[in-house]
Formats: structure tokens, C-alpha cells, sequence
């Protein structure tokens, strides 16, 4: 009799559960969105206007095609070497400074927009702007502050349940007015809502499953972050520039990091050796005076007379790479014997890092992993000839059987290679 009312009520809570999860997935997406835009473009561009290395992109939807955009980001070069007129117009703009090819996929370029454009809306109905472009500072303000999708989809979850109870109730009392010898006159709410989850089981099977899922995406993502930390960039004391010194430069990554070739660690440079270069290079493109007089006072180094004085204090770099301390690993062994270039572990440094970060999750799967699909550089490596040599016959046999030996066929995936 009253399946009319039932029914309606049904379908106003499937279409909720739909809205919320829509609501949460949209979210997360900008969410994924301002890590990609702070991870891979917030060195060169602002989510909002003004021009950084690049232009803010905030309208950057509006003007071009999503296909042009992403071609552009993936490689801004083959558009412009194609004629393709738009991207001809931006680069010339930019003084031909070339933007390079970001490693991101189209769903990551997608995601990135989706945050720019909610940050430009959000910055529009914040308090205005000066008109000189210093809407900057306020793009990256309402950027910090975003609410998890977490907290909302509890909360929407928690409103649901209140609507099935007033909606219940509601239900439950036209029942009784048609139904007056209805047996349950005495059943109290919550009986009600038992018995009305008994008869809309799907219904209650979905909203657990929901609610399952979501604790175990945000105990997924807990446990993957526990010590795992890929594109790791903390703000350092000094803002040195990897991309200006070893690329735009091309200073070798031996010149800072000496350790590297012959020891364990590759070991972060002494402001000493900065001075090889700032003693007389005290002025920077970006930044004026302020960052390299950051050297001279830990070097108490005054630059007129270019004497030092007593009063030093360090350079406190942050360190970005932590390995626990169970783990041993060493630096000489992967680049000098190995002869593995520093960019396969710590990734594209001179083209993209302002700052050191980290680029490899640093997870025991991820050493592994390695070990088993790289083979050992033994031709003319010194290191090798000798332990070739000394190989019984039977066991040269074995590990050349498909003409390679991997890492792991020489013990790489020991546990005592690598544990302490
Ligand atoms: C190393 C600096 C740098 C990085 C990093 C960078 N860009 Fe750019 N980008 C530029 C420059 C410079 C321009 C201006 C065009 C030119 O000179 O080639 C530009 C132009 C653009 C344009 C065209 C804007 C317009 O108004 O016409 C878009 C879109 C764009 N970049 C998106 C991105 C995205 C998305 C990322 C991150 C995935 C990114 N860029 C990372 C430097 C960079
Ligand atoms: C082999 C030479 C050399 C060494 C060593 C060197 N630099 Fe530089 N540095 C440069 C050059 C070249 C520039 C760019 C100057 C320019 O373009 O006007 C520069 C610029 C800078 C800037 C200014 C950036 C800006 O955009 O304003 C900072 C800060 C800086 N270096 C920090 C350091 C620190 C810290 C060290 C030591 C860890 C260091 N440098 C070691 C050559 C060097
Ligand atoms: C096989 C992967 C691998 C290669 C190749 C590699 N590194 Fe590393 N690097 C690591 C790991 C892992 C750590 C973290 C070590 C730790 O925490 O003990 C690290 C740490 C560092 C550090 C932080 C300071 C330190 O010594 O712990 C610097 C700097 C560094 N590497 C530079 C380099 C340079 C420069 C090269 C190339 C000459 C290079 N790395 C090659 C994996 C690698
Ligand atoms: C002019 C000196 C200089 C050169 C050249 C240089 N680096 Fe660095 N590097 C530094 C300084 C200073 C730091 C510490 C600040 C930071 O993390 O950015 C650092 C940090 C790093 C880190 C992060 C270390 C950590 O804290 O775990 C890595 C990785 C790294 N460098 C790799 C490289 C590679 C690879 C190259 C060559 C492509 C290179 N560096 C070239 C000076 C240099
Ligand atoms: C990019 C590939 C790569 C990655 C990533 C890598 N390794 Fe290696 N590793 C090698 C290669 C290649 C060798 C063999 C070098 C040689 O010829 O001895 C090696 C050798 C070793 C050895 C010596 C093994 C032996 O049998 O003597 C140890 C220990 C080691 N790696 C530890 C680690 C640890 C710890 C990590 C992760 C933090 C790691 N490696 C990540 C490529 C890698
Ligand atoms: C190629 C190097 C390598 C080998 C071989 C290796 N491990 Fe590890 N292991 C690591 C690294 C790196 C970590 C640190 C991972 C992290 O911090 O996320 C680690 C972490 C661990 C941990 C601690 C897990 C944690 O959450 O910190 C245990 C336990 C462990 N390894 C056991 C083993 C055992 C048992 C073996 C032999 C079957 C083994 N490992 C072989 C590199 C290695």
C-alpha cells in the first residue's frame, strides 16, 4: 500500500549517496591536482595571474583546447617545431625561453587543470586583489586551506542518516494513518529503521561497502606514507638552484656531490666550496643578492674587503633522502662499479629541481626490483675481471646461461647485503 512513498524515498537516497560520491571523487581530483601543479609547474607558474618563469594559467581552459594543452605540457617543443601558431605566439612572447617536456600523464594534466580552475574561482570570490598582479598571494592562500574529502563524505554520510530517520519517520506514521491496526503501534525508532534497512537491504549493502572502502582507501593511504616520501622537496635555508647551477651551468654533479664516485655517500657541499665561484659571482639572476649573501653570512665573509671573520654558523640544509637505519646503501657501488647515472635514482635534477628532492620511493621493493632487472656492467670493469677469474666453471656456467648476469644472480637480493 505504501509503496509509492517507499519507493520515492528510495530513489532521493541513491541519487545522495550518488551526489556525495561524486561530490568526494571531484575533490580528491583537485586534490591530486594541486600536489601535480606544486610537484611538477609551481616552479615556473602561479595557478593564478602573474608571470613567474611562465604565465600564470589561470584561463588557460578557456583559451585553448584541452588537446592543444595537452600536447603543449608534454612537450611544448614538437607543437612549436610543427607551426603550430599558437604555440609559436606564447613561446615568442616568453623570449623563446623553452618550457620543457613535463613527465606527467593526460589524466595528471587534467587533474592539474581542475585545480587550477578551482583555485582561480575560489581566489575570484575571495577579497580582491590588487589590480598590479599581486593576486598571487591569493591563489596560493586559498590553496593551503582545502578541506579533505575525507571529513566531507563522513559528514554527508552522517546527513543521510539523519534524513533516512526523519524520512523513516515520516513514512513509518503515514503508514500507521492508512494502516490503523498496524501490529509494530509500539516499535520505537529504531526498530523502525531495522526493519527499514531489512527491506532496503541493497540499499544498506551499498552505503557499508561505501563506508568500508573509504576507511581502507584512508588506512591504504596512511600506511603508504608511513616513511615513504616520492617528490619530498622541503623548503632549504638557501634556495639553491639545481637547475640553474647543474644545468643552465653544467657543473657536474661530481664538482658538489665528491662523494658519490668513491665512498658511501654522495654528501652535501661545504659553503666553502660555494665560494670557489661566489667569492666572485654575488648577484643571481632571480633573486638579486639576497640568496648568495645567505653563504657569506654562514662564512662570516664580508664581500667588499673579502675577508672572513670569526663568526660562522652553518648551513643547516635539509636533509631529503632518509634510508632507515637498517638499511645499507652506497653511493660508489651503484655509480662507480654499477655505473648507473645519478638521474635513473634521483631523477631529471638539472632540468626540473630548484631544490634537491626526492625523486625514487626509497621502499625495499624498489632496490629490489632493480637488482633484478639490471644487469651487471662487467666488460672492461676492473672490478669485475677479477672476480670473473677467480669464477668456478660450473658456476660461470650457470650465471652466463642467457648471456647476462643480473644483479640478483650475484647476490643483490640477499637480505644481508642490505640489512645490517
Ligand atoms: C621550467 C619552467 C616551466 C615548468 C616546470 C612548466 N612550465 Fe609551462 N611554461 C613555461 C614557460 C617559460 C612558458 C611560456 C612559453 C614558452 O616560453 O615556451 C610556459 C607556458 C605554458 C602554457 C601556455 C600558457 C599560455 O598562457 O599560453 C601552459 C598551458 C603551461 N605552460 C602549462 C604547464 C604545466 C601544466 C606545467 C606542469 C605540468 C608546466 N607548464 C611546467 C615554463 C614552465
Ligand atoms: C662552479 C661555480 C659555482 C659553484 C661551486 C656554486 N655556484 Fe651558485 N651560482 C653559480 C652561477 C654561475 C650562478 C648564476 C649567476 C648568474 O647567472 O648571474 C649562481 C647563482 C647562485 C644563486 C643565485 C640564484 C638566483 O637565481 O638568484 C645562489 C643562491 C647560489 N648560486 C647558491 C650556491 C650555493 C649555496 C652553492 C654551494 C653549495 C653554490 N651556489 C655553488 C656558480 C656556482
Ligand atoms: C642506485 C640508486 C642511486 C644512484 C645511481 C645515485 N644515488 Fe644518490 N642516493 C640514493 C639513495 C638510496 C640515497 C639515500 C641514502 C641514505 O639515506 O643513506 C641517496 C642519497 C643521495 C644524496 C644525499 C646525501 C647522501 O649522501 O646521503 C645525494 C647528494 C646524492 N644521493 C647524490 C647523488 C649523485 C650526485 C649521484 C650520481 C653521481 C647519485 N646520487 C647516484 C640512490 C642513488
Ligand atoms: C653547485 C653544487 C651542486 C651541484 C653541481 C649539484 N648539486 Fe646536488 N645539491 C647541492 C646542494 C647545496 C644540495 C642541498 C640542498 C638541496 O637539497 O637542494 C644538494 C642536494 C642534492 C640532492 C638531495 C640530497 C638530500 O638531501 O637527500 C640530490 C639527490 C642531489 N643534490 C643530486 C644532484 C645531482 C644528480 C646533480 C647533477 C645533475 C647535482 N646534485 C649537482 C649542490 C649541488
Ligand atoms: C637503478 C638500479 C638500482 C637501484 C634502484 C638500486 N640498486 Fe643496488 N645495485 C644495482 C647494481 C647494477 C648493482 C651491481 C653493482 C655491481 O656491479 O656490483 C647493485 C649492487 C648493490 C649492492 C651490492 C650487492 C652485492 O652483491 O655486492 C648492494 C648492497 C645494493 N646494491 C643495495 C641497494 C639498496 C639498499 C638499494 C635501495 C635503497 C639499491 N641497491 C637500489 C642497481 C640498483
Ligand atoms: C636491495 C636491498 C635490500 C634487500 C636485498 C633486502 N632489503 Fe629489506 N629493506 C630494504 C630497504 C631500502 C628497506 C627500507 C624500506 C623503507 O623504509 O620503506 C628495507 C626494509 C626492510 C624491513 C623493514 C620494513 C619496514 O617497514 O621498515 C624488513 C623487515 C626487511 N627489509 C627485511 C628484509 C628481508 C627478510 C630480506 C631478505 C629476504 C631483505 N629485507 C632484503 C632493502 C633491502
Amino acid at each position: 500500500m505504501n509503496a509509492f512513498p517507499q519507493r520515492s524515498i528510495k530513489n532521493t537516497l541513491y541519487g545522495l549517496l550518488f551526489a556525495v560520491l561524486t561530490l568526494s571523487a571531484t575533490i580528491s581530483k583537485a586534490q591530486d591536482g594541486e600536489k601535480l601543479f606544486k610537484s611538477y609547474c609551481a616552479s615556473c607558474h602561479y595557478a593564478n595571474e602573474g608571470v613567474l618563469v611562465g604565465p600564470g594559467l589561470k584561463g588557460v581552459t578557456e583559451k585553448y583546447e584541452m588537446s592543444w594543452i595537452l600536447k603543449w605540457v608534454k612537450n611544448s617543443q614538437e607543437l612549436i617545431k610543427a607551426g603550430d601558431a599558437d604555440a609559436i605566439a606564447v613561446y615568442e612572447k616568453f623570449n623563446k625561453v623553452i618550457m620543457p617536456a613535463q613527465p606527467v600523464t593526460d589524466e595528471e594534466i587534467k587533474a592539474i587543470f581542475t585545480y587550477v580552475d578551482e583555485s582561480a574561482a575560489a581566489a575570484a570570490s575571495a577579497p580582491a586583489a590588487t589590480a598590479d598582479g599581486s593576486s598571487e598571494v591569493v591563489g596560493a592562500e586559498v590553496s593551503s586551506e582545502t578541506t579533505s574529502p575525507y571529513l566531507i563524505f563522513l559528514g554527508a554520510i552522517v546527513v543521510l542518516i539523519i534524513v533516512i530517520g526523519i524520512l523513516r519517520k515520516v513514512n513509518y506514521s503515514l503508514a500507521t494513518v492508512v494502516d490503523k491496526d498496524a501490529a509494530g503501534d509500539e516499535k520505537d525508532m529504531w526498530s523502525a529503521l531495522l526493519d527499514w534497512g531489512a527491506k532496503n537491504r541493497k540499499f544498506v549493502v551499498l552505503l557499508v561497502l561505501g563506508l568500508i572502502v573509504l576507511v581502507a582507501k584512508a588506512g591504504w593511504d596512511a600506511a603508504l606514507n608511513v616513511g615513504v616520501y616520492t617528490d619530498y622537496q622541503p623548503e632549504q635555508p638557501i634556495k639553491f638552484s639545481h637547475q640553474l647551477h647543474a644545468g643552465q651551468n653544467k657543473i657536474d654533479c661530481n664538482y658538489c656531490h665528491s662523494g658519490a664516485r668513491n665512498s658511501k655517500s654522495a654528501g652535501i657541499p661545504s659553503a666553502n666550496l660555494c665560494m670557489n665561484c661566489h667569492t666572485y659571482i654575488n648577484e643571481g639572476p632571480q633573486y638579486g643578492k639576497e640568496e648568495i649573501a645567505k653563504i657569506y653570512k654562514a662564512l662570516d665573509f664580508d664581500p667588499v674587503t673579502k675577508t672572513y671573520g670569526e663568526n660562522t654558523s652553518p648551513i643547516k640544509w635539509i636533509k631529503v633522502h632518509n634510508l632507515p637505519d637498517h638499511v645499507y646503501f652506497n653511493h660508489s657501488q651503484h655509480v662507480t662499479v654499477g655505473q648507473i647515472a645519478c638521474q635513473k635514482c634521483h631523477g631529471p635534477v638539472e632540468e626540473e629541481y630548484t631544490v634537491g628532492k626526492q625523486f625514487a620511493p626509497l621502499t625495499m621493493g624498489w632496490c629490489i626490483d632493480c637488482h633484478r632487472e639490471t644487469k651487471v656492467q662487467t666488460e672492461g670493469n676492473g672490478y669485475y675481471d677479477e672476480i670473473h677469474k677467480r669464477l668456478p666453471e660450473d658456476l660461470k656456467a650457470k650465471y652466463l646461461e642467457n648471456g647476462v648476469i643480473n644483479v640478483d644472480e650475484l647476490g643483490g637480493i640477499e637480505c644481508a647485503k642490505c640489512h645490517y
